[in-house]
């Protein structure tokens, strides 16, 4: 793949492995994708996949005993294109540039809110601070902005609001708070670590709009995590489909809901519950549990729970990814004869 001038960032067989008194846990195992201006990267996956992982190597939050490898190349800083990208993973990750990369040109949505706000001090006094330091240093200024992303994150009384403590708001409250904050900094990349997985339906939905307001009115670039494909479909243009560490498919989103060809993806289609069915109808969840990313056996991660594995080959030696299409790249050794017609959950 050549570097074309609308990639922002850029993975290239990243790993962070965690040193642990049992051995080595592989959580992110050779990762690349990139992301283009303006675009929507989805990552999907059940829990325990790696994303967060992945989202934090980015963020450059990473434990200190997280080994990681590869590179994380950033293109543009302040909105602008750089001569030569930054790589983060060599960065100090307290210094000052990442520091200034960190909310300005990468802002991130944690799943738990409170990872985002310190308790002792007001959630305005955070976002104020946040806005000062990227964008507008006149603090008189910088409050207003800061009330009107809370008002335009759906928080009713917002003047109220900004001299509160994250503990004076709910959950859910909290979360629209933490997603003003990450925007109010107008951030080229946003990465969205499962932002509403905690929030009820209505709420998810204006989340969501809000997040591709954002990429339509400001051309930002979106890292999108989630382990529900049906929210991938409204929010994506490219996706990842990650396990155990390493991605298993990466495509269009039309190509992948089109022509799913790994059996990990073509599982997790399966399990999106399916409106008006209940859970005897078409829903069906993946049967075991992502294995435990220490000491793993050769070959392929999802082998022990593949219903196409091929004893023999499968459990043999890793998959590398193979483009399968033009630009859909499947690891999969068995992917030609279940992409045969009648054959594998693509019919
Ligand atoms: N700080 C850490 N130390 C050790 N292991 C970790 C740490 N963070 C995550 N892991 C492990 O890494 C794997 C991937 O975790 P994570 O990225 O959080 O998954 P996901 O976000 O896809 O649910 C899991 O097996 C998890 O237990
Ligand atoms: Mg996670």
């Amino acid at each position: 793949m050549s570097i074309e001038q609308d990639v922002i960032l850029r993975l290239n067989d990243v790993k962070v492995h965690f040193k642990m008194d049992e051995g080595l846990l592989k959580a992110v195992d050779g990762v690349s994708f990139e992301i283009k201006k303006g675009k929507t990267l989805g990552i999907v996956g059940e829990s325990g996949c790696g994303k967060s992982v992945t989202s934090n190597a980015i963020f450059n939050i990473l434990p200190k005993y997280g080994l990681l490898g590869g590179e994380i190349l950033l293109y543009e800083k302040d909105r602008k294109r750089l001569e030569r990208p930054i790589d983060i993973v060599k960065l100090n990750p307290t210094g000052p540039e990442i520091r200034s990369i960190r909310g300005g040109n990468i802002a991130m949505i944690f799943q738990e809110p409170m990872k985002a706000f310190s308790p002792i001090h007001t959630v305005g006094n955070q976002i104020i601070e946040a806005i000062q330091l990227h964008v507008e240093p006149d603090a008189k200024k910088a409050r207003d902005i800061a009330i009107s992303m809370l008002r335009s994150v759906g928080i009713a009384n917002p003047e109220q609001r900004v001299d509160e403590y994250p503990h004076q708001l709910s959950g859910g409250m909290r979360q629209r708070a933490m997603i003003a904050m990450a925007l109010s900094c107008n951030p080229s990349i946003l990465i969205a670590d499962e932002p509403t997985t905690a929030l009820d339906v209505t709420v998810q939905a204006q989340v969501l709009e809000l997040i591709n307001n954002l990429k339509r009115d400001f051309g930002t670039s979106i890292i999108f995590i989630t382990h529900d494909l049906g929210v991938i479909a409204e929010m994506s243009d490219d996706v990842a489909v990650m396990y155990l560490g390493k991605i298993m498919e990466y495509c269009t989103v039309d190509e992948l809901f089109y022509r799913p060809l790994h059996p990990y993806t073509q599982a997790l289609l399966k399990s999106i519950p399916t409106p008006g069915k209940t859970r005897k109808g078409r829903f069906e969840s993946i049967a075991g549990t992502v294995p435990y990313p220490m000491n793993l056996p050769e070959g392929c991660g999802f082998f022990s729970r593949c219903d196409y594995a091929a004893e023999g080959v499968c459990d043999q030696s890793g998959t590398d990814m193979v483009e399968a299409y033009p630009g859909h790249f499947v690891r999969c050794t068995r992917h030609e004869v279940l992409d045969a017609p009648g054959q594998g959950g693509n019919a």
